[in-house]
């Protein structure tokens, strides 16, 4: 997604003469375009007065935001023990060979993000994929081929 700079300078501008903080300005940005591209950092350190080194860390510490482009969906696949055992290493291969990439990768087209957790604290409905915040439980690399059918159907609209 290209960034225009004028509705960067904006966006920043509304969180700090909002008083809003520094955080809520990267989410802002985070949630406009799916990361935060260095000259976002650059700008809210600025505006915001704070060294541009903890801008770094706050945005580096939170997992909500990404230093990366983002795709537009972002599946989460639970690596956690229970799901491990339960199937999720053949359900991410699923993933990883649909969609044509690795784990903590972005497809060329920016549709995709896939990525792994750890748990997500309901073992007992492993293995789980996160799709945009919707949980699907008992996954197979069949249920695998049905979601992503849904979410390009979806698109489709
Ligand atoms: S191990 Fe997957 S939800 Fe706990």
């Amino acid at each position: 997604m290209q960034m225009d700079v004028q509705e960067l300078y904006t966006l920043i501008d509304q969180e700090a003469d909002g008083q809003g903080s520094l955080i809520a300005a990267l989410a802002a940005i985070q949630e406009r375009w799916r990361y935060l591209p260095p000259e976002a950092l650059v700008l809210a350190s600025a505006r915001f007065g704070v060294p541009l080194s903890q801008t770094y860390s706050v945005a580096t510490f939170y997992n909500a935001f990404s230093l990366k482009p983002k795709g537009k969906h972002c599946l989460n696949v639970c690596m956690g023990t229970a799901c491990h055992v339960r199937g999720s290493p053949r359900v991410l291969e699923r993933l990883e060979t649909k969609l044509g990439i690795q784990a903590g990768e972005t497809s060329r087209d920016r549709q995709f993000t896939l990525e792994t957790v750890n748990c997500l604290g309901a073992c007992a409905l492993g293995p789980i994929v996160v799709s945009d915040d919707e949980y699907s439980g008992q996954m197979t690399p069949q249920k695998v081929d049905v979601l992503l059918k849904r979410i390009q159907r979806e698109e489709g609209r």
